[in-house]
């Protein structure tokens, strides 16, 4: 009757697999930092799909194969000369967290069901509450920035009226963000349905921050279209470039309006965690919530995202939902169960996967991370521009490069074609990998320096590679 349960269950079958995977990525990660092999493989998706489709319909019992082929298709965050999206290579003992947090699968939206990582939970906000200077704050964790940001505006919104979740009705409103913003911004308008509209930009200066001096006319602008804005995000720092928003010049123009101040700090507010970057978030501090993602900057696999408010019990307003099976709704103040207050009802234990990094390794570990990445990223723009040959947008605030070559007398259609194409062979090679953003109408390459291992080798491959295009496209 229960054969194959049996079998899928055996915990000896569980421990002879468990120490051959760990083997294989083991080795995964010996050959990746030792960059042999390549970054990435590109491969059409119609291939893709039809290469697993075959793969699927094989008898099944072949776990090890299974999974060897997929590391062997995936791409390599550990390669150093991986300079892609910004996911982090983690930390491998968060990765074994990781394996203990999914095996025991305690969804912990209510404290009984995960009394330890709740706890875990609540000492990793509070922590990194008080490294962003928002002691008395408070906040939970979820399943990435985009999340994050829905949450956070939820929250403001609730709090502009109390009755916002519950009726849906409200007058209409607006956020207002840079021109630069990620889209999550964007989407959270369209999530709370307050359309195009709802989204107002505002444009950013040349170095790709927020002109801060024209926040009063947008404001008055919109407010005589009849929607009113009542929250500004802040980037810390923005997806493209890596450009931090003058976070005090945004503070003080919500403190005069009296609107929600939200920071996005999804990739950079990591800079909290290390000494010598932190006057990059000057005035976070007086944020009402922040969003910091552990996955980008903070060696955690993916994902795990921090929401924070300055008054902790923001987010219960917007999810006051009752929930009979779960908990009391009578009772108020509970910081314990979380789902009182988030998205998610069965929620991963993400904080056992943060908090191992933090006792393996000791804080001090996400300090040397950004330290390394972030004097790559300067290093990177040095030697591009010392090559004569290429330009950068914007000299480096973060890891974020964004740099195309010089092509004097190509029109921009043309550039902008030369570049897709650059981009395009050098993943095809797949020894780097890299991506591309738009900037003004123009196609820049872009490379983010997640890797603390990159080192100026590989930026002068990476360099030697585009400046020998004729050879790429
Ligand atoms: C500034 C910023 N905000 C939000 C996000 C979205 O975060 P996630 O991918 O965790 O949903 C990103 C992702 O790159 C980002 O760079």
């Amino acid at each position: 009757m229960k054969q194959i349960l049996e079998a899928a269950f055996d915990p000896e079958a569980f421990r002879y697999l468990g120490h051959r995977v760990v083997d294989l990525l083991t080795d995964h990660l010996l050959s990746a930092g030792a960059r042999e092999g390549n970054v990435v493989r590109a491969a059409e998706p119609e291939q893709e799909f039809q290469y697993w489709t075959a793969k699927m319909q094989e008898d099944p019992g072949t776990p090890f194969e299974f999974l060897s082929e997929f590391l062997k298709r995936a791409i390599s965050l550990h390669h150093p000369r991986y300079l892609g999206h910004q996911v982090c290579p983690p930390v491998p003992v968060a990765a074994l967290a990781g394996l203990v947090s999914e095996l025991l699968n305690n969804g912990m939206a209510v404290y009984e069901m995960g009394p330890s990582a709740t706890a875990l939970e609540r000492w990793i906000i509070d922590r990194t509450a008080t490294l962003l200077g928002m002691p008395k704050g408070g906040g939970f964790l979820t399943s990435g920035g985009t999340l994050g940001m829905t949450t956070a505006l939820l929250a403001a919104r609730a709090s502009q009226i109390r009755n916002a979740a519950e009726s849906g009705t409200e007058p209409k409103w607006a956020i207002m963000a840079s021109s630069e913003a990620h889209y999550c911004s964007a989407r959270a308008a369209h999530v709370m349905g307050w359309g195009k509209e709802g989204f107002v930009t505002v444009p950013v200066d040349e170095r790709f921050k927020m002109r801060v001096d024209l926040l009063d006319e947008i404001f008055e602008r919109t407010v005589a279209t009849g929607r009113t804005p009542i929250v500004v995000v802040g980037s810390a720092c923005t997806t493209s470039t890596g450009s931090y928003d003058d976070l005090n010049g945004i503070a003080d123009f919500c403190a005069r309006r009296g609107l929600w101040f939200h920071v996005d700090g999804a990739h950079g507010a990591a800079v909290a965690f290390c000494p010598e970057l932190r006057s990059l978030l000057a005035g976070i501090e007086r944020a009402d919530s922040v969003v910091l993602d552990f996955h980008k900057l903070l060696l955690t696999p993916a994902l795990a995202t921090a929401v924070i408010f300055k008054n902790a019990s923001c987010s219960s307003i917007a999810f006051e939902q009752q929930a009979q099976s779960l908990w009391d709704a009578s009772r108020q103040g509970e910081w314990y169960n979380v789902g009182r207050r988030s998205f998610e009802c069965t929620k991963l234990s993400m904080s056992l996967k943060i908090a191992a990094i933090w006792r393996a390794h000791g804080e001090e570990v996400f300090a040397e991370n950004l330290r390394c990445v972030h004097s790559n990223a300067s290093r990177f723009a040095e030697i591009l521009e010392e090559s004569g040959q290429c330009e950068i947008a914007v000299r480096p605030e973060s890891n974020i490069v964004c740099f195309r070559l010089k092509t004097p007398g190509m029109g921009i259609e043309e550039a902008n074609a030369l570049h897709r194409r650059i981009r395009a062979a050098i993943v095809c090679q797949g020894d780097f990998y890299i991506v591309q953003t738009i900037l003004l109408g123009q196609v820049w390459l872009r490379s983010a320096l997640m890797n603390p291992f990159t080192d100026e080798g590989d930026l002068r491959a990476l360099l030697n590679r585009v400046t020998a295009w004729n050879s790429l496209v």
